[in-house]
């Protein structure tokens, strides 16, 4: 089955590979996923990671009771389930989510489908995320904060700027529904500057990511600011 709202990541459903360092490279320090639990608890919990990808994070949620992931791209979906992990992981997309009603505790939706943007709007999937919370529930979707941090800066002069980057839209987005936002501080940091290099020339055009690590010729790692939208807030 295709999914309409479907819409192949530029990143990891193009080169998976890079963007597994890419993944590697998050929050090392444990900043990011603190703030995580600390908006929604999933100890003992059904946790549903709404477009997983190639599910680099399923394996994290150790002490969860039932781990699901959900994902559009058969490739990624294929990589998933070829992960070592105790997780279910179901073809599906935000607008359909192979789940009954009230099944989940705690969704992550972590940069998937979740964009706001003038030209799209993420609600068909948060009606389908409200429909298999459990009372109680929460959806924390994890963004890019477009304000603050390196990463920001390199989104603002990227051509993504227009759809994710340019101002507080998403942000604005997230307000109207009544979520709680948080801001988090966090870094890539690389093993190496090949790998910086390679995640870079990934997410951004070439000339623009020639142009930073000109600029930074001896660093293996940069600022991150994210946004963790919580819905329903409490
Ligand atoms: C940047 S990747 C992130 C993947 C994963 N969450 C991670 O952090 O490794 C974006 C993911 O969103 C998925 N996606 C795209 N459209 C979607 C939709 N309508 N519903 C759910 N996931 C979607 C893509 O297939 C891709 O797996």
């Amino acid at each position: 089955m295709d999914f309409d709202d479907f819409v192949r990541a530029s990143n990891q459903g193009v080169d998976p590979a890079v963007y597994e360092i890419e993944n590697a490279a998050i929050d090392r320090h444990g900043v990011l996923w603190a703030a995580l639990k600390d908006q929604a608890p999933w100890r003992g919990r059904v946790l549903l990671d709404l477009g997983c990808g190639s599910g680099f994070w399923l394996p994290r949620y150790r002490d969860a009771g039932e781990v699901i992931g959900v994902e559009p791209d058969v490739n990624l979906l294929d990589l998933a389930r070829a992960r070592r992990a105790p997780a279910r992981v179901l073809h599906g997309s935000a607008e359909h989510i192979p789940l009954p009603d009230g099944s989940v505790d705690v969704v992550h939706a972590r940069f998937a489908y979740f964009f706001p943007h003038p030209s799209f709007d993420p609600t068909p999937g948060l009606v389908e995320v409200s429909r298999v919370l459990r009372p109680g529930g929460r959806l924390v979707v994890i963004d890019n904060d477009t304000e603050a941090g390196e990463f920001a800066a390199l989104l603002k002069a990227s051509p993504w700027a227009a759809t994710q980057g340019r101002d507080t839209y998403a942000r604005d987005w997230w307000a109207d529904k009544g979520a709680r936002t948080t801001p988090v501080m966090s870094s890539w940091e690389f093993d190496t500057r090949t790998d910086l290099e390679a995640v870079l020339r990934l997410e951004f055009p070439e000339a623009l990511a020639e142009t930073w690590l000109g600029r930074h010729p001896d660093r293996t790692a940069l600022s991150y600011g994210n946004l963790i939208h919580t819905w329903p807030p409490d």
